[in-house]
């Protein structure tokens, strides 16, 4: 089998700095919005943006509850199948709610395109997406994202909650995998 070669893209203190401006915005538009002692109701996407979530969440100075949901358009290979599915849903209601969904990595676009539709179906005051990565050469339906990180190539990721075939999510950097011989 090929040893795969990781050559860092995002050190972990670049994706620090990256959630900690993303954070701020965040914390800046949601307080005025916020009633007072309402939370902005957060919806992480299982499992990648696990460690996004932890990380940004802390850093924002708002009350927020937070919820998930695992929506799967990919196996265990690097392309997107095309096909998605709800495998875990979420368990708290949005209707009326400020929802905000976070993604670690935004690709072709179907796993969020299909979750607004399910969420905008439940009437939530606001729906907003936070992502730390997207790859916008990839994108089949157009997605928008209201905080982004940074966009990057397309060039297949690992790393803080990036995986491959189940492994890398625990490193703390993001690199590009490389699996050529
Ligand atoms: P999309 O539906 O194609 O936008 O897929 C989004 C999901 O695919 C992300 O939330 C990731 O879980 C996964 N994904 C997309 N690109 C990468 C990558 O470069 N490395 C690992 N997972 C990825
Ligand atoms: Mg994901």
């Amino acid at each position: 089998m090929p040893m795969s070669k990781l050559h860092v893209f995002l050190s972990a203190a670049e994706i620090e700095a990256l959630n900690t401006q993303l954070a701020a915005r965040i914390t800046h538009d949601y307080q005025d919005v916020l009633k007072p002692g309402e939370a902005l109701h957060v919806i992480v996407t299982l499992k990648g943006a696990v460690f996004f979530a932890a990380d940004l969440l802390r850093k924002i100075d708002l009350p927020v509850l937070v919820d998930f949901v695992r929506v799967s358009s990919y196996g265990n290979a690097t392309q997107s199948s095309g096909v998605v599915k709800v495998i875990h849903d979420v368990e708290t209601t949005p209707i009326g709610k400020h929802v905000l969904i976070l993604d670690e990595i935004v690709d072709s676009g179907l796993t969020l395109s299909v979750l607004l539709d399910r969420l905008n179906a439940l009437q939530p005051a606001s729906l907003k997406i936070c992502a730390l990565l997207s790859k916008p050469s990839r994108r089949q339906t157009p997605v928008e994202i209201h905080y982004l990180g940074t966009e990057v190539e397309d060039k297949f990721l690992v790393g803080y909650g990036l995986d491959h075939g189940e492994r890398y999510r625990n490193l703390k950097e993001i690199s590009v995998l490389d699996s050529s011989p």
